[in-house]
Protein backbone atom coordinates (compact mmCIF):
# COMPACT_ATOMS: atom_id res chain seq x y z
CA UNK A 1 0.00 0.00 0.00
CA UNK A 2 2.11 3.03 1.03
CA UNK A 3 5.13 2.05 -0.65
CA UNK A 4 3.12 2.08 -4.10
CA UNK A 5 2.09 5.68 -2.68
CA UNK A 6 2.94 9.12 -4.41
CA UNK A 7 5.59 10.19 -2.53
CA UNK A 8 5.47 13.20 -0.50
CA UNK A 9 2.20 12.53 1.04
CA UNK A 10 0.72 16.25 1.40
CA UNK A 11 -1.96 15.03 3.78
CA UNK A 12 0.91 14.51 6.37
CA UNK A 13 1.42 18.20 6.24
CA UNK A 14 -2.26 19.17 6.93
CA UNK A 15 -2.66 16.94 9.67
CA UNK A 16 0.38 18.86 11.05
CA UNK A 17 -0.91 21.83 10.58
CA UNK A 18 -4.68 20.99 11.64
CA UNK A 19 -5.51 23.11 14.99
CA UNK A 20 -8.81 21.38 15.46
CA UNK A 21 -7.38 17.91 15.20
CA UNK A 22 -9.76 15.69 16.68
CA UNK A 23 -9.34 14.57 20.27
CA UNK A 24 -8.92 10.98 19.22
CA UNK A 25 -5.82 11.96 16.84
CA UNK A 26 -4.40 13.92 19.73
CA UNK A 27 -4.54 11.25 22.00
CA UNK A 28 -2.69 8.47 19.87
CA UNK A 29 -0.08 11.74 18.96
CA UNK A 30 0.47 11.97 22.95
CA UNK A 31 1.84 8.35 22.91
CA UNK A 32 4.62 9.20 20.78
CA UNK A 33 5.64 12.36 23.45
CA UNK A 34 4.75 10.14 26.41
CA UNK A 35 7.20 7.53 25.09
CA UNK A 36 10.08 10.35 25.12
CA UNK A 37 9.46 11.50 28.27
CA UNK A 38 9.47 7.71 29.89
CA UNK A 39 12.13 6.36 28.24
CA UNK A 40 14.59 4.09 30.09
CA UNK A 41 17.79 3.26 29.81
CA UNK A 42 18.18 0.22 29.40
CA UNK A 43 21.74 -1.02 30.23
CA UNK A 44 21.86 1.32 32.58
CA UNK A 45 18.74 0.14 34.32
CA UNK A 46 19.50 -3.87 34.26
CA UNK A 47 23.40 -2.72 35.30
CA UNK A 48 22.38 -1.01 38.47
CA UNK A 49 20.16 -3.81 39.38
CA UNK A 50 22.69 -6.86 39.20
CA UNK A 51 25.37 -4.35 41.03
CA UNK A 52 22.71 -4.43 44.20
CA UNK A 53 21.24 -8.29 43.40
CA UNK A 54 24.19 -9.94 41.68
CA UNK A 55 24.13 -11.72 38.51
CA UNK A 56 20.28 -13.05 37.48
CA UNK A 57 19.46 -16.85 39.38
CA UNK A 58 21.93 -15.61 42.37
CA UNK A 59 20.65 -18.19 44.80
CA UNK A 60 18.15 -19.94 42.72
CA UNK A 61 17.79 -23.77 42.41
CA UNK A 62 18.75 -25.30 39.26
CA UNK A 63 14.88 -26.21 38.15
CA UNK A 64 13.17 -22.97 38.88
CA UNK A 65 16.07 -21.21 37.30
CA UNK A 66 15.43 -23.28 33.92
CA UNK A 67 11.43 -22.85 33.98
CA UNK A 68 12.05 -18.94 34.03
CA UNK A 69 14.73 -19.40 31.11
CA UNK A 70 12.12 -21.52 29.48
CA UNK A 71 9.18 -18.81 30.00
CA UNK A 72 11.62 -15.80 29.76
CA UNK A 73 12.72 -16.89 26.22
CA UNK A 74 9.03 -17.09 24.72
CA UNK A 75 8.86 -13.47 25.89
CA UNK A 76 11.88 -12.02 24.43
CA UNK A 77 11.41 -13.73 21.34
CA UNK A 78 7.69 -11.89 21.58
CA UNK A 79 9.75 -8.46 22.07
CA UNK A 80 11.93 -9.24 19.13
CA UNK A 81 8.93 -9.75 16.93
CA UNK A 82 7.04 -6.70 18.30
CA UNK A 83 9.89 -4.76 17.50
CA UNK A 84 9.41 -5.90 13.70
CA UNK A 85 5.61 -5.60 13.70
CA UNK A 86 5.52 -2.20 15.40
CA UNK A 87 8.35 -1.18 12.46
CA UNK A 88 6.20 -2.63 9.92
CA UNK A 89 3.21 -0.70 11.00
CA UNK A 90 5.31 2.45 11.89
CA UNK A 91 6.24 1.91 7.64
CA UNK A 92 2.93 1.07 6.57
CA UNK A 93 0.24 3.33 8.59
CA UNK A 94 -0.90 6.51 6.44
CA UNK A 95 -2.10 8.43 9.13
CA UNK A 96 0.29 10.91 10.77
CA UNK A 97 -0.53 10.53 14.55
CA UNK A 98 -0.91 6.95 14.51
CA UNK A 99 2.30 6.43 12.84
CA UNK A 100 3.75 8.27 15.27
CA UNK A 101 2.22 6.15 18.12
CA UNK A 102 3.58 3.08 16.30
CA UNK A 103 7.45 4.72 15.62
CA UNK A 104 7.56 5.60 19.24
CA UNK A 105 6.78 1.68 20.28
CA UNK A 106 9.66 0.35 17.85
CA UNK A 107 12.08 2.29 20.16
CA UNK A 108 10.46 0.48 23.41
CA UNK A 109 10.28 -2.85 21.89
CA UNK A 110 14.03 -2.82 21.17
CA UNK A 111 15.17 -1.90 24.21
CA UNK A 112 12.93 -4.27 25.65
CA UNK A 113 14.35 -6.85 23.14
CA UNK A 114 18.13 -5.91 24.48
CA UNK A 115 17.17 -6.21 27.85
CA UNK A 116 15.67 -9.13 28.36
CA UNK A 117 18.28 -10.86 25.90
CA UNK A 118 21.05 -9.80 28.06
CA UNK A 119 19.05 -10.96 31.35
CA UNK A 120 18.16 -14.50 30.00
CA UNK A 121 21.77 -14.90 28.56
CA UNK A 122 23.54 -14.47 32.30
CA UNK A 123 20.05 -16.76 33.82
CA UNK A 124 22.50 -19.59 31.39
CA UNK A 125 21.84 -21.49 28.19
CA UNK A 126 18.75 -19.70 26.35
CA UNK A 127 16.16 -22.95 25.66
CA UNK A 128 15.15 -23.28 21.62
CA UNK A 129 11.96 -21.74 21.33
CA UNK A 130 8.74 -24.25 21.08
CA UNK A 131 7.01 -24.84 17.88
CA UNK A 132 3.46 -23.82 19.21
CA UNK A 133 4.63 -20.31 20.39
CA UNK A 134 6.97 -19.58 17.35
CA UNK A 135 4.23 -20.48 15.00
CA UNK A 136 1.91 -17.80 16.74
CA UNK A 137 4.84 -15.37 16.25
CA UNK A 138 4.90 -16.16 12.71
CA UNK A 139 1.02 -15.74 12.05
CA UNK A 140 1.59 -12.38 13.44
CA UNK A 141 4.67 -11.45 11.92
CA UNK A 142 2.94 -12.38 8.46
CA UNK A 143 -0.39 -11.55 8.78
CA UNK A 144 -1.35 -9.81 5.67
CA UNK A 145 -3.41 -6.57 7.24
CA UNK A 146 -2.75 -4.07 9.37
CA UNK A 147 -5.63 -4.78 11.40
CA UNK A 148 -4.40 -8.21 11.57
CA UNK A 149 -0.90 -7.05 13.25
CA UNK A 150 -2.28 -4.78 15.31
CA UNK A 151 -4.93 -7.65 16.99
CA UNK A 152 -2.53 -9.85 17.15
CA UNK A 153 -0.13 -7.89 18.79
CA UNK A 154 -1.61 -4.87 20.57
CA UNK A 155 -4.90 -6.95 21.64
CA UNK A 156 -2.90 -10.45 22.30
CA UNK A 157 0.64 -10.47 22.54
CA UNK A 158 0.74 -6.67 25.00
CA UNK A 159 -2.24 -8.09 27.45
CA UNK A 160 -0.43 -11.31 28.14
CA UNK A 161 3.10 -9.70 27.79
CA UNK A 162 1.55 -6.79 30.50
CA UNK A 163 0.00 -9.74 33.15
CA UNK A 164 3.08 -12.10 32.73
CA UNK A 165 5.36 -9.39 33.51
CA UNK A 166 3.21 -8.15 36.59
CA UNK A 167 3.15 -11.57 37.87
CA UNK A 168 6.49 -12.37 38.04
CA UNK A 169 7.33 -9.24 39.04
CA UNK A 170 4.92 -9.55 42.26
CA UNK A 171 6.12 -12.35 42.72
CA UNK A 172 9.64 -13.29 44.55
CA UNK A 173 11.21 -15.46 41.66
CA UNK A 174 14.23 -12.98 41.30
CA UNK A 175 14.66 -9.23 42.81
CA UNK A 176 16.36 -7.96 39.77
CA UNK A 177 13.01 -9.05 37.95
CA UNK A 178 10.99 -7.54 40.47
CA UNK A 179 12.44 -4.20 39.95
CA UNK A 180 13.04 -4.16 36.00
CA UNK A 181 9.47 -5.55 34.91
CA UNK A 182 7.56 -2.54 35.89
CA UNK A 183 9.50 -0.11 33.10
CA UNK A 184 8.17 -3.30 31.08
CA UNK A 185 4.45 -2.88 32.29
CA UNK A 186 4.37 0.48 31.96
CA UNK A 187 5.39 1.03 28.06
CA UNK A 188 3.62 -2.33 27.49
CA UNK A 189 0.35 -0.29 28.56
CA UNK A 190 0.64 2.26 26.42
CA UNK A 191 1.38 0.34 23.46
CA UNK A 192 -2.09 -1.21 24.44
CA UNK A 193 -3.69 2.65 23.59
CA UNK A 194 -2.51 2.36 19.87
CA UNK A 195 -4.89 -0.63 19.37
CA UNK A 196 -7.16 0.43 21.16
CA UNK A 197 -7.75 3.91 19.59
CA UNK A 198 -6.25 2.67 15.39
CA UNK A 199 -8.19 -1.01 15.01
CA UNK A 200 -11.83 0.36 15.02
CA UNK A 201 -10.77 3.20 12.16
CA UNK A 202 -9.38 0.07 10.11
CA UNK A 203 -12.35 -1.63 10.89
CA UNK A 204 -14.71 0.97 10.15
CA UNK A 205 -12.58 0.71 6.20
CA UNK A 206 -13.52 -2.77 6.12
CA UNK A 207 -16.17 -4.79 4.53
CA UNK A 208 -17.95 -7.93 6.14
CA UNK A 209 -15.70 -10.41 4.11
CA UNK A 210 -12.31 -8.61 5.75
CA UNK A 211 -14.17 -8.10 9.14
CA UNK A 212 -14.72 -11.76 9.13
CA UNK A 213 -11.34 -12.54 7.93
CA UNK A 214 -9.56 -10.78 10.40
CA UNK A 215 -12.27 -12.14 13.73
CA UNK A 216 -11.52 -15.71 12.46
CA UNK A 217 -7.79 -14.87 12.68
CA UNK A 218 -8.39 -13.60 16.22
CA UNK A 219 -9.37 -17.29 16.93
CA UNK A 220 -6.55 -18.74 15.61
CA UNK A 221 -4.26 -16.66 17.29
CA UNK A 222 -6.30 -17.33 20.38
CA UNK A 223 -6.25 -21.19 20.33
CA UNK A 224 -2.44 -20.65 19.59
CA UNK A 225 -1.87 -18.63 22.38
CA UNK A 226 -3.61 -21.64 24.54
CA UNK A 227 -2.14 -24.27 22.80
CA UNK A 228 1.77 -22.52 24.08
CA UNK A 229 0.24 -21.79 27.47
CA UNK A 230 0.04 -25.89 28.02
CA UNK A 231 3.76 -26.08 27.23
CA UNK A 232 4.52 -24.26 29.86
CA UNK A 233 1.79 -25.19 32.46
CA UNK A 234 4.61 -26.59 34.56
CA UNK A 235 7.21 -23.92 34.68
CA UNK A 236 4.17 -21.67 35.90
CA UNK A 237 3.52 -23.71 38.41
CA UNK A 238 7.27 -24.28 39.76
CA UNK A 239 7.69 -20.80 39.83
CA UNK A 240 4.78 -20.27 41.54
CA UNK A 241 2.41 -18.35 39.47
CA UNK A 242 -0.82 -18.77 39.54
CA UNK A 243 -2.37 -19.26 35.65
CA UNK A 244 -5.96 -18.75 36.50
CA UNK A 245 -5.37 -15.46 38.14
CA UNK A 246 -2.80 -14.81 35.18
CA UNK A 247 -5.40 -16.12 32.00
CA UNK A 248 -8.65 -14.08 34.16
CA UNK A 249 -6.43 -10.92 34.36
CA UNK A 250 -5.63 -11.44 30.33
CA UNK A 251 -9.29 -12.04 29.51
CA UNK A 252 -10.33 -8.79 31.85
CA UNK A 253 -8.20 -6.71 30.20
CA UNK A 254 -9.07 -7.91 26.05
CA UNK A 255 -12.89 -7.75 27.41
CA UNK A 256 -12.09 -3.78 28.60
CA UNK A 257 -10.08 -3.04 25.32
CA UNK A 258 -13.42 -4.42 23.52
CA UNK A 259 -15.56 -2.83 25.47
CA UNK A 260 -13.47 0.95 24.96
CA UNK A 261 -13.59 0.55 21.56
CA UNK A 262 -17.19 0.02 21.11
CA UNK A 263 -17.97 2.59 23.42
CA UNK A 264 -16.06 5.21 21.54
CA UNK A 265 -16.76 3.93 17.91
CA UNK A 266 -19.77 2.27 18.31
CA UNK A 267 -20.76 -1.97 18.37
CA UNK A 268 -19.49 -2.25 14.55
CA UNK A 269 -16.01 -3.22 15.48
CA UNK A 270 -17.51 -6.36 16.61
CA UNK A 271 -17.82 -7.39 13.40
CA UNK A 272 -14.16 -7.98 13.51
CA UNK A 273 -13.01 -8.74 16.86
CA UNK A 274 -15.07 -10.32 19.78
CA UNK A 275 -14.11 -10.55 23.61
CA UNK A 276 -12.92 -13.93 25.14
CA UNK A 277 -15.46 -13.02 27.86
CA UNK A 278 -18.08 -14.05 25.38
CA UNK A 279 -19.00 -16.87 23.96
CA UNK A 280 -17.58 -20.30 25.04
CA UNK A 281 -14.71 -18.39 26.72
CA UNK A 282 -15.81 -18.72 30.31
CA UNK A 283 -15.60 -22.70 29.93
CA UNK A 284 -12.64 -22.73 28.23
CA UNK A 285 -11.12 -20.81 30.80
CA UNK A 286 -12.68 -23.11 33.34
CA UNK A 287 -11.60 -25.99 31.43
CA UNK A 288 -7.88 -24.93 31.25
CA UNK A 289 -7.60 -23.46 34.63
CA UNK A 290 -10.29 -24.72 36.75
CA UNK A 291 -11.75 -22.49 39.49
CA UNK A 292 -10.87 -25.09 42.20
CA UNK A 293 -7.82 -26.41 40.68
CA UNK A 294 -7.17 -29.32 38.93
CA UNK A 295 -7.15 -31.38 41.83
CA UNK A 296 -10.29 -30.77 42.82
CA UNK A 297 -12.22 -31.38 39.55
CA UNK A 298 -13.78 -35.16 38.61
CA UNK A 299 -11.10 -37.27 37.11
CA UNK A 300 -12.43 -37.70 33.46
CA UNK A 301 -11.49 -33.91 33.41
CA UNK A 302 -8.18 -34.32 34.79
CA UNK A 303 -7.83 -37.68 32.37
CA UNK A 304 -8.71 -35.60 29.00
CA UNK A 305 -6.74 -32.20 30.64
CA UNK A 306 -3.61 -34.30 30.89
CA UNK A 307 -4.44 -35.72 27.58
CA UNK A 308 -4.45 -32.24 26.30
CA UNK A 309 -1.41 -31.31 27.61
CA UNK A 310 0.97 -34.29 26.85
CA UNK A 311 -0.84 -34.23 22.60
CA UNK A 312 0.19 -30.18 22.93
CA UNK A 313 3.65 -30.96 24.24
CA UNK A 314 4.57 -33.57 21.70
CA UNK A 315 3.18 -31.14 18.99
CA UNK A 316 5.63 -28.22 20.44
CA UNK A 317 8.73 -30.29 20.74
CA UNK A 318 7.29 -32.06 16.49
CA UNK A 319 6.98 -28.09 15.47
CA UNK A 320 10.30 -26.96 17.19
FE1 LIG B 1 7.62 -4.98 24.62
FE1 LIG C 1 4.84 -3.71 23.46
Amino acid sequence: MSEKAAFPPLHMLEAMAEEDASAKTKRLARLYHLTQQNAWDGKAVLGGLIDRHGPPGTGMPERKREALSRVLTILMWGELAAWNISADLALRIEDMDAKMAATAQVFDEARHFYVLRDYVKQLGAVPPLGGLPRRLLSKVLNAPTLAMKLIGMQLLFETNAVVIFRRIAESDVCPILSELLPYFERDESRHVGLGVMYVPRLIERMDLAEARRTSRFQLECVLLLMAGGFTVRDDFTLLGLDQRLMATRVTDMQDEIVQQMTEHHGRGVLRAVFTPRGGFGPKILDFIHPPTGLDQTTSLHRQVHRGVQRTLSALDRALG
